[in-house]
């Protein structure tokens, strides 16, 4: 079998679709070996002393584990010296990363979720890091007001996926493809081009936990499938929830389904839990790219404008036919109010 390592895929994308520049292509390729060197950091695990709690609070106020510490450092310092880079923002950090001043500077900027899914680290469960890439508009300081920019903006997004491979999973704006990390080879090989996500689903994926505080068009929505053939439905839904969005939205694209993180009565003071910036964005455009559809439950999650850059949204995402089914529940509750 022919391999197609993710160097030479992406020189082809760029000589004969001219759908990304040399800049774009620099940028990828660090952000997937700094990708190799998380892997290699998540794979030592306990022997390497990299599990449990830094001892420290990000800015969203949640505890930072070792490993969402060493993932940023090994993001930041890939790609700092490279020249493809405005600034670089992070869940990790309140404010843009700056490129210092040593190093030339690029047209790009890039935001990321070094470590998603941190709670499943120390129970060797699937993590990942989920990244966006946007363009520094023209003359501007890339200060947070820089990365203020609608998701239809992101010229690529990504992420890989830490589990029994280590995948990464790209899009360019032309639909999506699946790269596994050979480890003999150092390299990630195109395992997967063009991946569709089906349109209709019998799997859903929510944290049922949080039922008594969601909105009356999610309970409504999650009800009818869980009286599955006695119901409205009129068939069996089977529930998935991995609590790493990259694992939850990596099997929907492998087979389909529906992941919501719906706003809730605990969440709304904020906005809902997941970061538009930096998971729901690059989610949303992959998903879509693949066919999918990603709603924040009453607009397309791609066209809505940034207020900050840690802001938070509902996510509803996925199989198509049932994120307009959901997403039609909170716009007809919406009316007839
Ligand atoms: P992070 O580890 O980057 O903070 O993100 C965790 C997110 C997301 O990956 C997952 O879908 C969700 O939090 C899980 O939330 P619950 O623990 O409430 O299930
Ligand atoms: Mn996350
Ligand atoms: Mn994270």
């Amino acid at each position: 079998m022919r391999k197609i390592s993710l160097s030479r895929f992406l020189i082809e994308e760029q000589r004969e679709k001219n759908v990304i520049s040399s800049e774009l292509r620099l940028l990828i390729e660090v952000v997937a070996r700094a990708c190799k060197g998380i892997s290699i950091a998540i794979g030592k695990g306990g022997l390497a002393g990299v599990l449990g709690s830094a001892g420290s609070d990000n800015i969203q106020g949640e505890v930072q584990k070792k490993l969402d510490v060493i993932s940023n450092e090994i993001l930041l310092e890939a790609n700092e010296w490279g020249g493809h880079l405005a600034a670089m923002a992070s869940e990790e950090m309140e404010l843009p990363h700056p490129i210092p001043n040593r190093y030339p500077k690029g047209e790009y900027l890039l935001l990321f979720d070094p470590l998603d899914g941190s709670s499943n680290i120390d129970v060797n469960v699937s993590v990942g890091t989920i990244f966006s890439v946007l363009q520094c508009p023209e003359g501007v300081t890339p200060d947070e007001q820089a990365f203020l920019q609608p998701g239809v903006r992101q010229l690529c997004a990504g992420y890989a996926v830490y589990g029994p491979t280590t995948l990464l999973v790209l899009t360019l704006g032309d639909g999506v493809n699946v790269f596994t990390l050979d480890r003999e080879l150092g390299s990630f090989v195109l395992t997967q081009e063009n991946v569709r996500i089906p349109e209709d689903t019998r799997e859903f994926a929510i944290n049922a936990s949080n039922a008594r505080y969601w909105e009356a068009p999610v309970k409504r929505y999650v009800d009818e499938m869980l009286a599955g053939k006695d119901g409205p439905r009129g068939q069996d839904f089977n529930m998935r929830w991995v609590a790493s969005m990259v694992a939850d939205v990596h099997r929907i694209l492998s087979r389909g389904g529906i992941f919501m993180y719906p706003i809730d009565s605990k969440t709304v003071a904020q906005g809902g839990k997941l970061r538009l910036m930096y998971e729901a964005n690059p989610m949303a455009f992959i998903v879509e790219q693949a066919g999918g559809a990603a709603t924040n439950g009453h607009e397309r999650i791609l066209d809505i404008q940034p207020q900050r850059l840690h802001q938070r949204v509902p996510v509803i995402l996925g199989s198509k036919n049932e994120v307009a089914r959901v997403t039609a529940f909170h716009t007809n509750t919406a009316s007839a109010s």
